[in-house]
């Protein structure tokens, strides 16, 4: 190669190593550019139906509209905290369906999952609302054998705890699932705010029923401890918590058959719960 040659191929070998080496730090600077906007996790809050969600659209404003399937999901934000909204729909398997989209495709930091319930304890009051500490199936039982003819006999109905396997391979066998501890404390600091009625501690029961049936929702409430019963959280919880999804349960009695209060209103409970909801937003915010 003649000396000229070799001055050329070296310039061109130079130049090619220089526009490598130039191409990866764009790169590098992308990423981290990206790094730098990268949004923050949203809070998710959901109710099945749409009284029990309009408060939270009207407090965003501005919105998003998206779905999967048939489930509607809102990206905003409350008071500049993002969240996302989700229209679980009604009932437990769509709760299950809805919750297991929401976790995918948005990943959030926490799960509310709110709205209206039927009160199980004559103290609890129709617009009172309880923080569920704890949530139980109330739609998983088994029953011993009887002979044909001899009836139904729910009072003897056994119930079956929920197997669920841990990220080791093993399964666990849980009766109640818990709200996270740290999202209970935001809901019991907001609780001051409250001004419908009474925020109390307890036990969500959730099932694919409503009762009317006073001795049923008796012996649920002395039996399971239930405060209220509704159709979502159970199912809401257990995926939580298979996802590893910091959960919470709110409910805002909208009816109740164990107290002499004669309301049933699901617009005015759906709109308080969710009032009280946006407090617990900004108290997990703080
Ligand atoms: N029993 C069951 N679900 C109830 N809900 C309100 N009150 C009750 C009740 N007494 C809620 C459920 C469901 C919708 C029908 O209303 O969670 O989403």
């Amino acid at each position: 190669m003649s000396s000229k040659l070799k001055v050329i191929v070296n310039i061109l070998l130079l130049a090619v190593l220089l526009v490598g080496c130039s191409a990866k730090a764009d790169e590098t600077s992308k990423e981290d550019k990206q790094a730098a906007v990268e949004p923050e996790a949203p809070i998710a809050l959901q109710g099945a139906m749409d009284v029990e969600i309009s408060e939270f659209l009207k407090a965003m404003g501005e919105y998003k509209e998206e779905t999967h399937g048939n489930y509607s999901f809102y990206i905003g934000e409350i008071e500049d905290v993002p969240v996302v909204v989700s229209r679980t729909e009604v009932g437990m398997v769509n709760a299950a369906a809805s919750t297991t989209l929401l976790i995918e495709n948005y990943h959030p930091k926490a799960i509310i999952n709110q709205g209206t319930a039927g009160g199980h304890d004559p103290d609890i009051h129709v617009f009172d609302t309880v923080i569920g500490t704890e949530v139980i199936n109330i739609g998983s039982f088994r029953s011993e054998h009887l002979d044909e003819g001899k009836g139904m006999a729910p009072e003897t109905w056994i119930h079956m705890s929920t197997d669920v396997r841990k990220d080791d391979g093993e399964t666990e066998e849980l009766t109640t699932l818990p709200s996270d501890p740290a999202l209970v404390e935001a809901a019991k600091r907001a609780s001051d705010e409250y001004e419908y009625g009474k925020v109390t501690e307890g036990v969500i029961g959730s099932a694919d029923w409503w009762n009317r049936e006073i001795d049923r929702i008796q012996w649920f409430h002395e039996n399971f401890g239930t405060s209220a019963e509704e159709m979502e959280a159970f199912a809401v919880a257990q995926v939580a918590h298979v996802m590893n999804t910091p959960y919470l349960s709110l409910r805002t009695i909208s009816n109740s058959e164990v107290t002499d209060d004669g309301i049933e209103d699901l617009e005015k409970a759906g709109q308080y719960g969710a009032e009280f909801t946006i407090d617990v937003v900004k108290e997990i915010a703080e």
